[in-house]
Order: C-alpha cells, then structure tokens, then sequence
C-alpha cells in the first residue's frame, strides 16, 4: 500500500514536470519565434493586395534603421515603436495603438486590405515589431528612434 502511494506519488511528478516543460515550450518557445518570422516575412513581402509596395519600401532594414519615403523623406525607424505605444494621434485626434498605426500604414500606404484584428497575420506584424523593441524600457507617449 505505502509503495503504492510512493509510485503514484512519483508519477505525478513527473506527469506535472513533462505537463510543465511541454507548456513552456508551447508559450514562449517555438510559437512565438514563428509568429515573429512570420511577421517579419510579411513586413518585408506582403503587399496586402495593395499597390505593390511593402512595409520594407519605406521601412527599409526591416524597421531597424530609420526609414526612406518617396522623395527621400527621412521617417524615423520602428526599433521603440512597440515601446512608444498606444499614443495619441492627431490627425486622428485620438489615442491608437500599435495594431491601429498598422492598419493605418497599409491602408494610407500600402492601398491593401489590412489583417483583421487578432487574426494570425495581424498578430504576426504586432509580434515582428514588438521583437524589434525587445529589451527597451517602456515610453508611452515617447518619441520614434
Ligand atoms: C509609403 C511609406 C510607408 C509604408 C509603405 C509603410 N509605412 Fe509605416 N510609417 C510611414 C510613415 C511616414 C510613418 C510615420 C508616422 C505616421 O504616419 O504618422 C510610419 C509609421 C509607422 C509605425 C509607427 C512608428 C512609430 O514609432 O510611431 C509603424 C508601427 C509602422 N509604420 C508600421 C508599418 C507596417 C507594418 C507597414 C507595412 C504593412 C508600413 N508601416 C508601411 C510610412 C510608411
């Protein structure tokens, strides 16, 4: 009987350990680095049926760098986007976060049809830029880099 409970006791354990790591690496392992290298995949080749443009054509490096407009127009790089938002926008004349300047980007930019919110390309873009901005302190209302 004692042997008993000793085995099940074990084998809890071990059963909690495996449930643990399994889950562990279901959540911040291998997902997130897909999510992020699909982001990034679709910053630099996705049109979103748009004109032919890419986030990559004004936000060249991938964002890292600051970026080039038609006309040779400096625009300020995304490597504290993710750490700036949600700000107050005002030509919007509200506060928007990261999701909704996305969507602003391809709809005003690019002429696409942007992801739907949540959905696993939205998702990506959000996890691609936020990566960019790993380790930065948090600015909210700060300014571009
Ligand atoms: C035609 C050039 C152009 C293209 C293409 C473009 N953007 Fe932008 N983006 C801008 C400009 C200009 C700004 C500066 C702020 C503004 O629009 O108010 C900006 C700002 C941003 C910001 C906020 C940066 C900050 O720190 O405030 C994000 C995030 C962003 N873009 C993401 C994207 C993504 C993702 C794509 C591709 C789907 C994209 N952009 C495509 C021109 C572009």
């Amino acid at each position: 009987m004692k042997s008993m409970k000793r085995i099940s006791g074990v084998f809890t354990v071990v059963v909690v350990v495996l449930f643990a790591s399994m889950s562990y690496a279901a959540g911040l392992g291998l997902p997130l680095e897909k999510s992020v290298a699909t982001g990034k995949a679709l910053f630099i080749h996705g049109t979103f049926g748009g004109n032919g443009s890419t986030c990559e054509t004004c936000h060249t490096s991938g964002g890292t760098v600051p970026g080039k407009m038609p006309g040779n127009i400096t625009i300020p790089s995304l490597a504290n986007a993710a750490a700036i938002y949600p700000r107050f926008n005002p030509r919007a004349k509200k506060v928007i976060t990261l999701e909704d300047q996305i969507r602003n980007c391809i709809v005003g930019a690019l002429h696409g049809k942007p992801p739907a919110y949540g959905s696993v390309r939205m998702n990506a873009l959000v996890s691609y830029i936020t990566s960019l901005a790993q380790g930065k302190p948090m600015d909210m209302g700060g300014k571009p880099q």
